[in-house]
């Protein structure tokens, strides 16, 4: 059974993490899965919209650590980047389903997403300063502009979770349901874009999105040097392997 589930039916694409030995945390194999899918489901006139989901006890606990350690990105064609221009250019609308936690990228992805909808037991982090990263995937433009910057340095200086109900006052998702209705009620919403004419919705989004997109583009560009960077260094190395080895991290000589 594949990591990345892709199942299209009536015009939707959903597309399912489906590692959850690993608590869904995604590798540059599963990365690549999603960057084909979204091409793909991008190409595909049939597709109307895209729904991400994990299950109902984990969304994704982002990126697989030991990946990080033992393959970190090296360059922009990387799998992870080509998947994070997927899907911050898919034109059409992009939905999610969130439960339990959503770690990282697994939170992130949210920020390019245009519909969210999360259980209750939904838990969002960025904890990437905690790991001696900086955010991604435009998180460190995208996260200040939707919570304000108080808010925002407390998501991503300190990295601690916040749960549904917050993300719902910081407008990161649209609506928090009991975990056993969230894929579904997603679902019911993708089935009613999917009936809505397609050119439509492509052009309300593209005009949407077309204020910053250059920037979004460019905050990406220059995170993911840092992020790349910052991988091969002292504090993330140590970050890594305390998580590998069940430990807490040593900070005190970086
Ligand atoms: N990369 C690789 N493996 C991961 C992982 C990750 N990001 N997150 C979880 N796993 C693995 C664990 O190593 C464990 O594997 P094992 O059973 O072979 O030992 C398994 O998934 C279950 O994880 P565990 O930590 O026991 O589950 P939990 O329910 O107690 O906690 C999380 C769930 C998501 C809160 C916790 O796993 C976590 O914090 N993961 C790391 C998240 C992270 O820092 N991601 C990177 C962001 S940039």
């Amino acid at each position: 059974m594949s990591d990345i589930l892709v199942h299209t039916e009536d015009g939707i694409a959903t597309l399912t993490f489906n590692r959850p030995d690993k608590k869904n945390s995604i590798t540059s194999a599963m990365y690549a899965a999603l960057a084909d899918a979204l091409e793909a489901a991008q190409a595909d006139d049939a597709v109307r919209c895209v729904v991400f989901q994990g299950n109902e006890t984990v969304f994704s606990a982002g990126n697989d650590i030991g990946d990080f350690l033992n393959q970190p990105p090296a360059t922009g064609d990387s799998p992870v980047y080509r998947f994070m221009r997927a899907l911050s250019g898919f034109p059409k609308p992009v939905l999610a389903a969130v439960c339990g936690p959503a770690v990282g990228i697994g939170t992130t992805l949210l920020l390019h997403c245009d519909l969210v909808y999360a259980g209750d037991n939904a838990a969002f982090s960025m904890p990437f300063v905690n790991l001696g990263l900086c955010p991604e995937f435009s998180s460190s433009l995208l996260v200040p502009q939707l919570m304000g910057y108080h808010r925002a340095a407390e998501a991503l200086l300190l990295g601690e979770p916040f749960m549904a109900e917050a993300a719902l006052e910081v407008g990161l998702v649209n609506r928090v349901l009991p975990p056993t209705e969230t894929a579904g009620y997603a679902q019911t919403v993708a089935r009613r874009l999917a009936a809505k004419p397609l050119s439509a919705l492509v052009e309300t989004k593209r005009l949407m999105k077309q204020g910053q997109a250059d920037k979004v583009a460019t905050v990406m560009a220059e995170e993911g040097e840092s992020f790349g960077r910052m991988l091969r260094e002292p504090a993330a190395r140590e970050a890594f392997g305390a998580f590998m080895e069940r430990r807490k991290p040593d900070f005190s000589k970086v």
